[in-house]
């Protein structure tokens, strides 16, 4: 079983990015103890990442199309904007699981709203890099 790991806009720069929030590993970091875990748990996983919301939402439709199990899914910024993704991800009958690094309810009140959270299976988020590996083990036990 494949589980798509879906990274949005500004989480290339990971490691840099206002690491005070983020933490110190780049998303090539989680990536690689992503695929520890998928080993242990017996499970592939495809991560990508883009800017685009448009990106975002074809591989929300390709995980569908490609039988995967499960998508993970950091839309970043869009989180709290995009109605497309939120469609796009009504639009599937595979399961989606929100996941932040940080704890949008602990911020400014802008990140409060999540129209993914609307659409999504389960919400990981506040525990750094670990959010990313919860929700593995939570695709791969669904
Ligand atoms: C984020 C939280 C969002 O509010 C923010 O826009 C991000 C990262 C997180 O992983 O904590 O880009 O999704």
């Amino acid at each position: 079983p494949t589980i798509y790991v879906l990274n949005g806009p500004n989480l290339n720069l990971l490691g840099t990015r206002e690491p005070e929030i983020y933490g110190s590993d780049t998303l090539d970091d989680i990536a690689d103890r992503l695929e520890d875990r998928a080993r242990q748990l017996g499970v592939r996983i495809d991560m990508r990442q883009s800017n685009h919301e448009g990106h975002l939402v074809d591989w929300l439709h390709e995980a569908q199309a490609e039988g995967a199990k499960a998508v993970i899914l950091n839309a970043g910024a869009f989180t709290h904007t995009s109605i497309a993704i939120h469609d796009a991800m009504k639009s599937i009958v595979t399961p989606v699981i929100e996941v932040h690094l940080s704890n949008p309810h602990a911020r400014e009140s802008f990140r409060h709203r999540s129209y993914v959270a609307k659409a999504a299976r389960g919400t990981i988020a506040g525990f750094g890099a670990l959010s990313y590996q919860l929700a593995l083990d939570a695709a791969a036990g669904l």
